[in-house]
């Protein structure tokens, strides 16, 4: 075997600023390609986080595709080898979903020691748009709040970090195994996997190919993988596997190849960012009878029926979580243990939960928060309003899966998207929601808005608030507001306590919820953006007895209600979302 000399130790100064979000590091590409060590330094706080047991376990990596992304892999490589990790896992041309690292530190378990993704999730790519960098666990799922300020911790005081210099650059482009001996750490194997292969074999335990192909080849649909990493997963799944027997020459697949830059787009499928299938479908109503798109990495969807029915991603939860048994997975014996939402995310699921006895878990923003719950064996099924769908298949949300257990959904049904949700409203009533995103504003004025308007609702009396509100209800198309539905039950910043490792989550959004059920109103900053702030509204209204109304319409009085209380435009200086969900 080619022996490679021992890994060298590069001195390095320390940034302040590595501080995991929401979901990984992001930062605008730049920072990555222009300041020193900058990647470096946070691939070795991850591995210098890692057990020191690394002899003999894999680490995966892949991307999504985006710009830097290969030269991010070497680097990973390098850096992972000489800190002793000798057996690497990477997808061919450095792709992977991040659905599938999951499924692949999953299937290598215990022998894994985790994954990293190189991915800015729905950000813009290339070499003015975003880069980023996550950490996935042995369980498959994003490293919990302890891991990453364990990382941020160590990179804080990072002084130098290991590299192999000469060992050679990985042949991305095919797929096979490379074997190579580095001094003082000994054997190493490189492996470069179908980046497809293992996640189509999951989907294929999960779901009834036959059932999707038989109506797949009389329902035509639009899938929109918009340049990102779905792309080759869209081909082989629905392309191929499920269209063997009858092709439906009717659907239509769109930018399934990859880009670094994501065609110049915003690679975040919703009704703004994913126009395109939007308009395909409201083009063409009588033509498909579904579509769908996928963010970035693979893990966010957007569903729609024909004409373009927009189905909110907090009822898609709900109706899957009312159909489950339609897909062979939650049969036995896996069983559904149990239901969970993120904090902001519609309580329609927890409508079917009460109905059908199923227990609904609540958990802050961010997919981290479900993974204790289901390595517990007491989570099914849970979702995230921000277009995050999945199970306990594995420890991400998953665009793919989600499409295809919607369309398992409809096939066993026989029914189209809007007769499923309309039908489902009147069985379970419904959650009109709407959250509206104030994307790219000022950091300190963001901050001290929210700030101002924690004091606001923890120290106003809250028939003060009530009345604050009513007022400005009467602004808007309703017009004669009642005191008795706005009434303002009560107020909080959202705290978390895990029930399994009883860790602590506090000021995970500001809400203001109204009596009798009414509905809600919440605000948070994002923690995924790479510049700037983003603020997030997310309004809430319940009903039971009138469930086909136009959301925009049911919840204008909320909108101007969560304007006049939180004083966005005095404190901010704008009042328009840049994008309505
Ligand atoms: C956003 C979503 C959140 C999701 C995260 C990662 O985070 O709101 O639900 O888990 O992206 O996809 P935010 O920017 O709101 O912190
Ligand atoms: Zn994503």
């Amino acid at each position: 075997m080619v022996k490679y000399s021992a890994p060298t130790v590069v001195k390095t100064a320390a940034y302040q600023d590595q501080k995991p979000g929401t979901s990984g590091l992001r930062k605008p590409t730049k920072i990555f390609l222009e300041k020193e060590n900058y990647t470096a330094n946070f691939v070795q706080s991850i591995i210098s986080a890692l057990p020191l047991e690394r002899k003999g376990k894999v680490l995966i990596v892949g991307g999504d595709g985006r710009f830097y992304g290969p030269e991010a892999v070497d680097l990973i490589v390098r850096i992972a080898i000489a800190n002793g990790v000798t057996n690497l896992t990477i997808g061919q041309h450095s792709i992977l979903s991040t659905p599938a690292v999951s499924n692949l530190i999953r299937r290598r378990a215990p022998n894994c020691l985790g994954g990293i993704i190189l991915t800015a999730s729905h950000n813009p790519g290339g070499p003015d748009g975003d880069f980023g960098i996550k950490f996935n666990i042995p369980n498959g799922g994003p490293a919990p709040d302890a891991v990453t300020n364990n990382i941020y911790e160590i990179s804080k005081q990072l002084g130098e970090y290991k590299i192999c210099q000469d060992v050679p650059t990985i042949d991305l482009a095919n797929v096979g195994v490379t074997e190579f001996e580095v001094d003082t750490i000994g054997p190493v194997r490189v492996d470069v996997i179908d980046s497809v292969e293992d996640y189509v074999q999951l989907m294929k335990e999960i779901f009834d190919f036959n059932l999707l192909r038989d109506f797949l080849s009389s329902f035509p649909v639009v899938i929109n993988a918009m340049h990102g990493v779905t792309g080759p997963y869209v081909k082989r799944i629905f392309q191929q596997e499920l269209a063997q027997t009858t092709p439906n020459p009717n659907s239509l697949y769109l930018n399934t190849v990859p880009l670094p830059d994501f065609g110049g787009h915003h690679p975040d499928p919703n009704q703004t960012y994913a126009a395109d299938l939007v308009k395909i479908l409201k083009d063409n109503p009588t033509k498909y009878g579904f579509g769908a798109a996928y963010d970035g990495d693979g893990d966010r969807n957007m569903l729609l029926g024909a004409g373009g029915f927009f189905v909110t991603p907090s009822d898609s939860l709900a109706v899957l979580a009312a159909n489950l048994n339609a897909i062979p997975y939650f049969n036995k014996p896996n069983g559904i243990k149990g239901l969970a939402r993120s904090m902001p995310t519609s309580g329609a699921v927890d409508r079917v939960g009460k109905k059908l006895g199923f227990t609904v878990y609540e958990v802050p923003t961010g997919w981290k928060y479900f993974g204790n719950l289901m390595d517990a064996g007491q989570l099914s099924l849970c979702g995230e309003e921000s277009f995050g769908t999945g199970s306990d298949h594995i420890r991400e949300k998953d665009g793919i899966w989600a499409s295809l257990a919607f369309l398992t959904v409809l096939a066993s049904k026989k029914t189209s998207v809007k007769d499923l949700l309309e039908n489902h409203w009147k069985e379970f009533g419904r959650n009109y929601f709407l959250r509206l995103d104030y994307e790219n504003v000022d950091g300190t004025k963001a901050n001290q808005m929210i700030g101002e308007l924690e004091k606001k609702i923890m120290s106003t009396p809250k028939e003060q608030l009530t009345k604050e509100i009513i007022d400005a209800v009467k602004t808007s198309s309703i017009k004669d507001p009642s005191l008795e539905k706005y009434k303002v039950d009560a107020t909080d910043n959202f705290e978390f306590t895990d029930l399994i490792d009883g860790s602590v989550a506090k000021g995970q959004g500001l809400r203001i919820m109204f009596a009798n059920g009414f509905g809600r109103m919440v605000w948070r900053l994002s923690g995924t953006g790479s510049s700037g702030a983003t603020i997030r509204v997310y309004l809430e209204k319940c009903d039971d007895e009138h469930v086909t109304g136009d959301a925009l319409v049911v919840l204008d009085d909320l909108v101007k209600a969560s304007l006049a209380i939180s004083r966005l435009q005095a404190v901010v200086g704008v009042d328009t979302p840049t994008v309505i969900t």
